[in-house]
């Protein structure tokens, strides 16, 4: 049974301990990075003190229990995200970045040819981008794109138009900047009945809501530990068996192959296709750790708390800045995460996170890997504040009062 609170969660954290510039941290960047709970840094730390061995390789029993602790992150990965085939869709990658790039040069490069379209959004990160036009260059595929309207949301009016010749969508579940939730289930349905395949990039999304691909009925999810009180250095890409099937290896290497001669080698079936050299496996046991936390807290408990979070931050935010700070990002919670973006009127966003910091509140200036985003609004940066499952309100207190400095030092 899931249970749920946020102070609790907060209570298994020692950074929150910490005092920064004289103020308790406030840490309000988890759309960058998340904060480990115990358990996890524990799981690692187990692994290393008394089951470090390498996986897949010894018979000796330190071995074999470092290989059921890497491909029992792999089991709880494939229940958490309730993927039909099991653990064996599963792949281990360093981080959502390396997944798209797994997915385009090794399924984009083998089942595209040029002309083919793939469809992205004008609200995707740099890692669900760049690939692709790497894809273009090499293959002469076409990239195109979803716009995002004044409301901060994808603008479909066009999509039948914008899905023809399509081979593959490939969209965030929550963009990083705006906050904005896709809906991705009727894009998925979109896609395949235009003959197309659904990448999903839950990078921000898969630790803040439930994440069903059966349900959503997508074909490839893209995301990373560290966004989900896991380590950084390992990530994920799931995607159908069929299609991993039929993928050539990414990286050549030990572990990917199944025999090897002077003349030539042939590959291993997937996972292990797709992961060559030793892989992450403390940061897999913290993974594992992770997806167990994150279970024990229960996904809709996690959106619900954040979703009531976000509406009393924007509520306040509003009423106390009005026209001074502009939220870049749909103004209420419908279809919308934990990920506010702010535009000091006056203010560079450098400059209000350095004065946050003397608050010791920590949130992300920049353009936050969206720059075709950043773009369209007319931005070079937002300051954005994004929230995890152990943020409270008092955090939002503390930013509106930092904030209030900021807006006062600056006239
Ligand atoms: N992709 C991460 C972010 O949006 C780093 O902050």
């Amino acid at each position: 049974m899931a249970t749920f609170d946020a102070r609790m969660v907060r209570g298994d954290i020692a950074q929150f301990n910490r005092v920064i510039n004289n103020h308790p941290l406030t840490y309000l960047d988890s759309g960058a990075t998340t904060l480990p709970p115990r358990t996890v840094l524990e799981a690692m730390n187990r692994y290393y003190e008394l089951h470090h061995a390498n996986v897949h390789r010894g018979v000796y029993q330190t071995a074999a229990e470092a290989t059921a602790i890497y491909e029992g992150a792999r089991e709880a990965v494939a229940t958490f995200i309730n993927a039909p085939g099991g653990a064996e869709e599963v792949v281990f990658t360093k981080n959502a970045t390396e997944a798209f790039n797994l997915l385009a040069k090794s399924w984009g490069a083998s089942q595209l040819k040029s002309g083919d379209v793939v469809l992205l959004s004008e609200m995707e990160h740099h890692a669900n981008i760049v690939p692709w036009f790497q894809l273009r260059e090499s293959h002469g595929i076409e990239v195109r794109f979803i716009g995002v309207g004044d409301d901060f949301r994808l603008d479909l009016s066009n999509l039948d138009e914008l899905l023809r010749g399509v081979k593959l969508v490939s969209l965030t579940g929550m963009s990083n900047v705006l906050g904005t939730i896709n809906p991705i289930k009727d894009l998925a349905r979109a896609a395949h009945a235009a003959g197309a395949l659904i990448a999903l990039d839950g990078a921000q999304s898969v630790a803040h809501s439930a994440t069903d691909v059966q349900d959503l009925d997508v074909d490839f999810l893209a995301f990373s530990a560290h966004k989900m009180l896991g380590p950084t250095g390992i990530g994920v890409l799931w995607a159908r068996r069929e299609l991993l099937e039929a993928m050539p290896p990414f990286l050549g290497g030990g572990g990917m192959i199944a025999d090897v001669s002077v003349n030539g080698f042939t590959f291993a079936p997937p996972p292990a296709r797709f992961e060559a050299g030793t892989p992450p496996i403390a940061e897999a046991a913290g993974l594992l750790a992770a997806v167990r936390y994150m279970s024990s807290l229960g996904m809709a408990n996690v959106a619900a708390h954040e979703a009531d979070l976000t509406a009393d931050a924007l509520t306040r935010l509003a009423g106390t800045f009005g026209e001074r700070v502009r939220i870049i990002g749909p103004s209420n919670v419908v279809d919308r995460g934990g990920v506010i973006s702010l535009d000091v009127q006056g203010v560079h966003p450098h400059d209000v996170s350095q004065v946050l910091d003397q608050h010791g509140v920590c949130i992300r200036p920049g353009h936050h890997c969206a720059k075709p985003l950043m773009k369209r609004f007319g931005l070079s940066a937002t300051a954005r504040v994004s929230f995890g499952p152990y943020s409270l309100v008092q955090d939002t207190d503390a930013l509106l009062e930092a904030l209030a400095d900021a807006v006062s030092m600056f006239g």
